[in-house]
């Protein structure tokens, strides 16, 4: 079978498709022994070094080509050294990467603005990352629990967060706080009090623990890391009509599925109520650090100068890149291609899954699609790796897809060959113990 599908014809060629003697002399390198001897282990990488992209591929040191469907982790949407994205940083750069947010600079005004156009929110702030965006999406929260006669420099009564069990939103310590994995969690603690985690969809648990106490419900439109579980339309009903009754925020995290993954501007654009905040960071300066809060007007008003802040937040360079990101995304009617690219995704994968007993689940919209196995996805993508293919795999049993937006159709169906090839791989039986722990 394995044999059979490798001789197909296709469009996209791996530079080497066997398990590499590339990643021998990658192995070797000086530059991978220092990374190995002076790094904190935080991630368990594997012994390739990448080098550069272009488009919709990666290349490591050996020359070795990848198709890239993760993205950075939904980073790369324009995908590697865009043109229109090495001209802006290019120009930028010459004229001035820093300048204090004690001054106005070019850029963040038409970008809030921009922001504000396509979210329906009003105002907006610039900081370095989604996490650091959640923390002041929460000191926001909290500055608005306090009613007006409460002292300002004191707990107010409404202090609590609501957040989803399997959530991810971070690992600063107010975004770790209202991260619901333990295995994250756990070993910081104790975190910021005050926060709970509400049953995933739950309707009836988001009723019981919500009262006047409560100054956020936190979720992430989709969750990402948690494995791609889309949040109900009834539940962000029930969330949006709680959070008004008690006068507290809806915070939408869309920081990974935002900004056009789904094939809207937003996720929670399919559902008829907007959230008071949301949170975005990934794709937003294409590469270059930067995130932020958008807050509706009723919520900005809260805020005064001196409360939050950020050294290089919202700096001339980012904002200029993320104002020509998401300029690109409308000018290449990207939109569009993402919906059509999902669904040939969609189609794709439905195909496998009759083909391979371990499929369980397809879930997703647009260019964020997961699948969930009954065996371990982590064999997959190392798998997957060797072939010539970068994909993720979450919570041991998801894999991930989260291709560049300029995503084409061509590579659409070279990353179902690919990944074809490397289910054949996969092992023929399925151990009891991984399928119970995949249903969790
Ligand atoms: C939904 C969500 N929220 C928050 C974060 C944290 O963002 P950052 O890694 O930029 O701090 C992530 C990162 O993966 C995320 O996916």
């Amino acid at each position: 079978m394995k044999k059979m599908l490798t001789k197909k014809r296709t469009s996209f060629r791996p530079s080497r498709a066997a398990k590499p003697a590339a990643s021998k002399s990658a192995k070797a390198d000086a530059r991978l022994l220092d990374a190995q001897k002076f790094l904190l282990p935080t991630y368990k990488r594997p012994e390739i070094l990448f080098t550069h992209g272009r488009g919709c591929y990666v290349y490591d040191s050996t020359g070795k080509k990848y198709l890239d469907f993760l993205g950075g982790i939904a980073v790369n949407a324009l995908g590697h050294a865009h043109p229109r994205i090495i001209k802006t940083i290019r120009r930028e750069a010459g004229r001035g990467i820093h300048l204090s947010n004690l001054f106005h600079n070019s850029f963040q005004g038409p970008l809030a603005r921009k922001l504000a156009e396509w979210s329906g929110l009003d105002r907006v702030f610039f900081s370095n990352s989604g996490t650091e965006a959640i923390d002041g999406a929460l000191k926001l929260a909290r500055l608005c629990g306090h009613t007006p006669s409460e002292n300002l420099n004191a707990a107010p009564r409404k202090h609590r967060f609501l957040a989803l069990e399997n959530s991810f939103h971070g690992r600063t310590f107010g975004a770790l706080s209202v991260t619901s994995t333990e295995k994250y969690r756990l070993p910081f603690s104790p975190v910021i009090p005050g926060a709970e985690f509400v049953r995933f969809n739950d309707v009836a648990d988001l009723e019981s623990k919500f009262d006047d106490t409560v100054c956020a419900i936190l979720l992430e439109t989709i969750q990402g890391e948690g494995g791609i579980h889309p949040v109900s339309e009834t539940f962000w009903n029930r969330a949006r009509a709680l959070a008004t009754q008690h006068g507290a925020l809806l915070i939408a995290d869309e920081i990974q599925c935002g900004l056009g993954r789904t094939g809207r501007y937003f996720a929670y654009q399919k559902f008829s109520s907007k959230p008071d905040v949301v949170v975005i960071a990934k794709p937003l300066a294409a590469g270059i650090p930067l995130g932020a809060i958008l807050a509706s007007e009723a919520v900005a008003s809260r805020i005064s100068p001196g409360l939050h802040g950020t050294t290089f937040g919202g700096g001339p360079l980012a904002c200029s890149t993320a104002l020509a990101a998401l300029q690109t995304i409308e000018d290449e009617k990207l939109l569009a291609n993402i919906r059509a690219r999902g669904e040939e995704l969609r189609a794709g994968l439905t195909k496998l899954a009759a083909q391979f007993s371990f499929i369980r689940e397809i879930r997703g919209e647009g260019l964020m699609i997961g699948v969930e196995l009954s065996i371990e996805g982590g064999p997959l993508v190392t798998e997957a790796l060797h072939r010539g293919l970068l994909i993720n795999c979450t919570h041991d049993f998801t894999l991930r897809f989260l291709p560049p937006f300029i995503v084409t159709r061509v590579q659409v169906r070279d990353f179902l060959r690919l990944l074809e090839i490397v289910f054949a791989s996969a092992p023929k039986s399925i151990p009891a113990q991984a399928v119970s722990a995949a249903s969790r």
